[in-house]
């Protein structure tokens, strides 16, 4: 089922900039992704992956050039999206309030239980959210956005401060939401990640896109140097 696509697909950016502080952070910058699944978006610290991804979903404007998806400029009737952040941002209140207040801004879907049953998280229900673990405060971040409705979800670094078991469990996660039909862009320095879950990659340097193709391709014969040295574990300068 891929219910979500039409009103999502093209992402295109075009002559995408921008500036802060006088310094060219993005761009230019070209991007399309005409596929639906997960499209990773890689490359160094400083790249600009933070950034792209809050120009894409609105947060920040662009300094000059043009997004749009399935043909029509951002702003212009957007998809419904959700970002969330790499570093979480949760309601001082309890785990189930955190989702039920998402849950109103979207006005109704899924049932509050069934969220939360869906990230792990029954149990911790009544808990106050900022008692919750790391890797239970990710997925809570994740169920929240994911109470939103979103059509189209950026996930920044979900799985940057997390060790193998809650690891995986946001994976199992975030495919889920993926089979169903929600396009997603996710942010990732973690190759073994971009192996499991992606289907295409937009490699990042310098604010730019230098190379975006099928993630096996990337992976195993990255064309640019850049990528290469990235996926070969070099460091990359
Ligand atoms: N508002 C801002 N003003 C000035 N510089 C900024 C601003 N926001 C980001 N930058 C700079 O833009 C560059 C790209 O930042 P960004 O956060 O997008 O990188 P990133 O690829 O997400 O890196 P990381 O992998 O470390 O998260 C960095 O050099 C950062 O210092
Ligand atoms: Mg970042």
């Amino acid at each position: 089922m891929r219910s979500h696509e039409a009103a999502v697909l093209p992402i295109e950016a075009r002559g995408l900039r921008y500036k802060a502080g006088g310094r060219a952070l993005i761009g230019p910058l070209d991007l399309t992704i005409s596929q639906g699944g997960i499209t990773a978006l890689m490359g160094p610290n400083g790249a600009g992956k933070s950034l792209l991804l809050r120009l894409l979903h609105g947060l920040i404007r662009p300094t000059a050039g043009t997004i749009s998806f399935s043909g029509r400029a951002a702003g212009d009737g957007a998809p419904r999206q959700a970002l969330v952040f790499q570093k979480p941002v949760l309601l001082r209140r309890s785990v189930a309030a955190n989702i039920s207040f998402a849950r109103s801004l979207a006005g109704g879907g899924e049932h509050v239980d069934d969220i939360l049953a869906e990230a792990g998280l029954t149990a911790q229900a009544r808990q106050p959210a900022r008692l919750l673990s790391g890797g239970e405060q990710q997925r809570l971040a994740l169920a929240r956005a994911m109470a939103l409705r979103p059509q189209l979800l950026f996930l920044d670094e979900p799985t940057a401060s997390l060790d193998p078991p809650a690891t995986l469990l946001m994976e199992d996660m975030i495919a889920g939401i993926a089979q169903r039909g929600i396009k997603i862009v996710l942010v990732t320095h973690d190759v073994g990640q971009a192996r499991r879950l992606a289907d295409d990659i937009a490699f990042m340097h310098q604010g730019r896109i230098v190379e975006h193709g099928p993630a096996g391709t990337l992976i195993e014969a990255a064309e640019t140097k850049e990528a290469q040295a990235f996926f070969a574990h070099r460091l990359v300068l």
